[in-house]
């Protein structure tokens, strides 16, 4: 029997386990869990570790089932992989290898207060003014300001602190701490790809940063211990967006993926260089494929969220049934009819690092239905990663040509039609993108009053139909 390999993913929304053949890469099994989110107060998200590591237990079992359904021997599963949700954070007791809160996701934005303090503070007022070690922006995203959390509010991590039973981690660190042994000594480490995320680990030093660690007054002693992306310590760990890099065979300087996930998140390899971005992109640890070989990095533009939006649209609005069924009231509309969706839930992230920003739909006329609002809510995709790819453009100041793309929305063809139109930058679709930027504008001025846009060439713009569905004119919008 040929080798096989396994990978953990835990995604925001989702588990999965899946083993492959390790020389043809066929899958031969896998399973998946959905995973619940909590939200128990406005802008909060949060996920049960508990809850999270069921799930990942589930997985494993239910694939090995099948595995052993098809008659293929489970011992022939050579390694583990992890890859995960990155920047969500966790604090557990060590010896009774209990959670002392819920992991806080990567969505939550309760730090909102703290980031703007630090941001005041800062040399400036500069948002960025961490980013020389870290590549990323003072922002609720990453997990210092998440743990400076914990550590302020939850007495049972104050107290485990005290007591040196604390130890903090990614989803990645939980884990391979708790499938390690857990609390009768689990291996406690993260890889440099999910360490990269945290704003406390310094990305040139590869290691935790003493004064990065001062600055958000989180103590050293409770950080795992940083590892390469692939090393004996038995199984390879990586961020899931590294893991996708890495995936779409992405090793090339220049060469870059797109993933459709809970968020959107586009990579592109910068090689052994960590760029710095001067258009709101992160720099980022890609991967580090053993102990002695330098780091690679990346550019990354980070959405918030993409596939959430669909969630949302399901489980909040009753909108659409399924996941899957955007794709059929989408395709009914062939357009958004002059609705914008932008939805800023989570604040938005890459290019801008506005987490006051709030979503709004715009553009609504009496002609406005579910099908409408379903097809703006792809389209929001689409515009997120076009401004992605804008601004990895400026920065580069070499236009990428090619972009890989994966994840659970690639499914849906008509999201992939419309975003090889949107990157394609056809006339009517820079008219539509220009559209779309004055929706973010007032995403992140949710609270004035300003008018959407002015009527002046609404009609005359609208009449073309990039998507080749008969157009039903919307209703003459009155001058605002
Ligand atoms: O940075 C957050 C990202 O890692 C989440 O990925 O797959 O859960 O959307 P996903």
């Amino acid at each position: 029997m040929e080798p096989l390999v396994a990978a953990i993913d835990q995604g925001t929304s989702s588990t999965r386990f899946l083993v492959f053949n390790a020389k043809t890469a066929e899958v031969l099994s896998h399973h998946q869990v959905e995973i619940n989110q909590s939200f128990p107060k406005e802008g909060w998200v949060e996920e049960d570790p508990r809850e999270i590591m069921q799930s990942v237990y589930e997985c494993m079992e239910r694939t090995c089932e099948k595995l052993c359904q098809l008659n293929i021997d489970i011992s022939n599963i050579k390694a583990v992989g992890v890859t995960n949700q990155r920047e969500t954070t966790l604090v557990w007791d060590k010896e009774t290898g209990e959670p002392l809160y819920n992991a806080i996701v990567w969505l939550d934005l309760r730090t909102q207060s703290t980031v703007e303090r630090l941001i005041n503070k800062a040399p400036g007022r500069n948002k960025n003014h961490l980013k020389h070690k870290t590549g990323l922006p003072i922002s609720t995203y990453f997990s210092a300001v998440k743990l400076r959390w914990l550590l302020d509010n939850v007495e049972e991590v104050q107290q485990a602190v005290l007591s040196e039973r604390a130890m903090f981690g990614t989803v990645d660190s939980w884990i391979i701490w708790c499938l390690t042994g857990g609390k009768y000594g689990g291996v406690h480490c993260t890889d440099v790809s999910n360490a990269s995320r945290t704003m406390l680990f310094n990305i040139h030093t590869m290691d935790w940063d003493p004064e990065l660690c001062r600055y958000f007054d989180v103590p050293m002693e409770i950080l795992p211990k940083v590892r390469s992306s692939s090393e004996i310590y038995g199984w390879m760990c990586l961020g899931d967006q590294s893991a996708a890099l890495v995936g779409q065979m992405c090793f090339e300087e220049g060469q870059a993926k797109n993933t459709y996930g809970t968020g959107c998140f586009l990579l592109r390899n910068t090689g052994t260089k960590a760029v710095m971005s001067d258009h709101g992109l992160l720099t980022t640890v890609a991967y580090k494929m053993g102990k002695d070989k330098p780091a690679c990095y990346a550019l990354e533009g980070s959405v918030a969220i993409a596939g959430a939006v669909v969630r949302w649209l399901k489980d909040n609005m009753g909108i659409v049934k399924s996941s899957s069924e955007i794709e059929t009231l989408a395709a009914a509309a062939g357009s958004s009819y002059g609705c914008y969706f932008v939805p800023a839930f989570s604040g938005l992230y890459a290019p801008y690092w506005e987490p006051s920003a709030r979503g709004i739909i715009c553009g609504l006329t009496q002609f406005t239905n579910r099908n409408h609002l379903a097809f703006a809510a792809l389209e929001a995709v689409c515009f997120q990663t076009r401004e992605i790819l804008d601004a990895m453009n400026q920065d580069s100041g070499v236009p990428l040509t090619q972009l890989q793309v994966d994840g659970g929305m690639t499914s849906n063809r008509l999201l992939m039609q419309l975003q090889a139109d949107i990157l394609c930058m056809s006339v009517e679709s820079e008219f539509r993108f220009a559209r779309w930027k004055k929706a973010v504008q007032r995403a992140m001025n949710w609270e004035t009053t300003e008018p959407f846009c002015s009527a002046n060439g609404f009609g005359k713009k609208m009449n073309g139909n990039p998507w080749g569905v008969p157009p039903t004119p919307p209703p003459i919008r009155a001058d605002p």
